[in-house]
């Protein structure tokens, strides 16, 4: 979900990076100007270059950490020039909750990644439709039929097994070879990608027959064609995007690259889904989310392929990230994996960890909110469209600019947090926030486009790591203490966790 919800490049950069060098050099030369013109009342300008503006300076893929470094110069609301477009980038909590809940009907529009754009067919899916008649019955769909909480009762069981399984993997794995460091991505990953299917068409798919690839495809390949795939694609830049006078320029590359990659998306979606129908004919019980699309007779075959691949990439991925993260820090600091060891013991005894006991573990709460903060699976918030001129933090906004919302700059900045760079789930246990309060930070969003996933990302990475210390002490292999690199701009980590496995109790 993260890639398909960044929309600042940074896949391939080549192209840019060529031009942005081209400019920099022909600017040198004639001695143009820096872009950098203060406009009165407006958030002040990250000096750029004529005609690229910023772009040279955000070439690095890491563009989140940038813009936090600039909120330290020029404060938290800023103009940058990318390309053609001027875009105003927000990185405190309190202009990012103006921007998305006060001034919702001004900055309401979705601008997607040419990308993303190509990947959601022009925005027929929950995440990147815009606010209106269409996102609001897709959004309905989504919630009565997937993530709401009666449908969540239904899967529950789907919950349940995903915990057990992970469980006994973990505990065959130590019986097997008691000292060898464990792939926990590799196991989490298998699982939540098994629920993932369940839930969105009612079974564990172990293959499938597609037509356009004339062959059987194994579960592995259906994992990397719509959700592997997906992520890579949806990192992939089209410079043309900045420049739009530019668009008639071709870029062979780019699109056949987008178009491969959607028509096989495509293909295995309607493979998964025809298979799926079969099996509705033969008798079997309805109970899936797309046995749910298909009851509301009203849905095309395109709108049920976006709609059941948005209900499985957008669950294959963000849990994975910050459960992932949660252990990594639990496993580099004994004390904090202790102190959540004794809460679960005080509150669950003897009994295994269920979704029940989790309004009674305040700490693990902390923890799982406190992950979500230093480690926010996505870091930047897709772009917005002002469409009638606003203001936020008191600077004036015209309409036709770029809204980006950084999270991580957000989460990170010292004005908000003491010592932000530390993992300390103390912090919200202070009476600051109350412990049934899901948006502590921003990392779901907030307003009317905030995550709809969130209770079922709560309960499923709340429980694992509640069952996981439960049953096993957790230790970093060593040499892995300061592996906190991400990939490109997102927050999954970039080399998987390996941790040692003590059983706590006889297995
Ligand atoms: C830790 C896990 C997760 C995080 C941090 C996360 C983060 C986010 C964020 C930040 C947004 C808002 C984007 C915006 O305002 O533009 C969002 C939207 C969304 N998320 Fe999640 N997400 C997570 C898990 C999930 C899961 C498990 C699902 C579903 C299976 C999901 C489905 C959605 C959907 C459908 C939207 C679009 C809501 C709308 O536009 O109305 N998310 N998510």
């Amino acid at each position: 979900m993260e890639a398909l919800l960044a929309t600042l490049p940074a896949g391939s950069w080549r192209a840019v990076a060529a031009t942005a060098a081209a400019v920099v050099v022909l600017a040198a030369i004639t001695g143009v100007r820096m872009w950098s013109k203060e406009r009165p009342n407006m958030p002040p300008v990250v000096p750029g270059l004529p005609l690229i503006g910023n772009l040279y300076q955000l070439r690095e893929k890491k563009p989140h950490k940038t813009f936090a470094k600039w909120s330290e110069i020029y404060g938290p609301i800023y103009t940058i020039r990318i390309g053609d477009s001027n875009v105003v980038v927000l990185n405190s909590t309190e202009l990012a909750k103006e921007a998305m809940v006060a001034k919702f009907p001004y900055i309401s529009t979705r601008k997607l990644p040419k990308a993303f754009s190509v990947l959601s067919h022009d925005k027929m899916m929950v995440a990147a439709s815009d606010h209106g008649d269409f996102h609001k019955t897709v959004k309905h769909f989504i919630m009565a039929g997937l993530l709401g909480s009666s449908a969540q009762k239904q899967f529950r069981d789907t919950r349940n097994k995903m915990m057990d399984n992970m469980l006994s993997t973990f505990r065959r794995m130590v019986i097997n070879n008691p000292r060898a460091p464990r792939n926990f991505r590799e196991v989490f990953r298998d699982e939540l990608f098994r629920l993932s299917l369940t839930q969105s068409l009612g079974e564990d798919v172990s293959s499938v027959y597609v037509k356009e690839l004339a062959r059987e495809i194994s579960k592995e390949e259906i994992f990397q064609i719509i959700v592997v795939d997906m992520m890579t694609c949806v990192t992939e830049v089209d410079w043309r995007e900045f420049f739009p006078n530019l668009g008639w320029v071709p870029n062979k590359r780019f699109e056949a690259k987008v178009a491969t990659t959607e028509s096989r998306r495509t293909a295995v979606i309607q493979a998964l889904i025809n298979q799926r129908k079969e099996r509705i004919v033969c008798g079997e019980a309805r109970e899936s989310y797309l046995d749910f699309l298909l009851a509301q007779n009203t849905l095309t075959d395109e709108n049920l392929t976006l709609l059941v691949w948005e209900a499985i990439i957008e669950s294959a991925d963000t849990t994975l990230v910050t459960t992932e993260w949660a252990m990594y820090e639990l496993s580099k600091d004994s004390k904090k994996q202790d102190r959540l060891y004794r809460e679960i013991q005080e509150v669950c005894g003897e009994d295994t960890v269920t979704e029940e006991h989790l309004p009674r573990l305040p700490y693990l709460n902390a923890v799982f909110h406190e992950t979500l903060r230093l480690h926010a699976p996505v870091s930047l918030l897709p772009a917005r469209l002002v469409g009638q001129t606003t203001t936020l933090g008191g600077y004036q906004v015209p309409a036709g600019t770029e809204v980006i919302i950084n999270v991580y700059g957000c989460n990170m900045s010292n004005k908000e947090w003491d010592e932000p760079e530390e993992w300390s789930p103390e912090r919200f246990l202070d009476g600051r926030f109350e412990a049934t309060d899901m948006y502590k930070t921003i990392s779901f969003g907030a307003g009317k486009r905030i995550c709809a996933g969130s209770a079922q990302a709560t309960s499923i990475a709340c429980t694992a790591i509640a069952r996981f210390v439960q049953e096993f002490a957790w230790r970093l292999r060593e040499g892995d203490e300061d592996m906190v690199d991400t990939v490109h701009f997102m927050g999954y980590k970039l080399l998987p966790l390996y941790v040692y496995l003590s059983p706590r109790r006889g297995m």
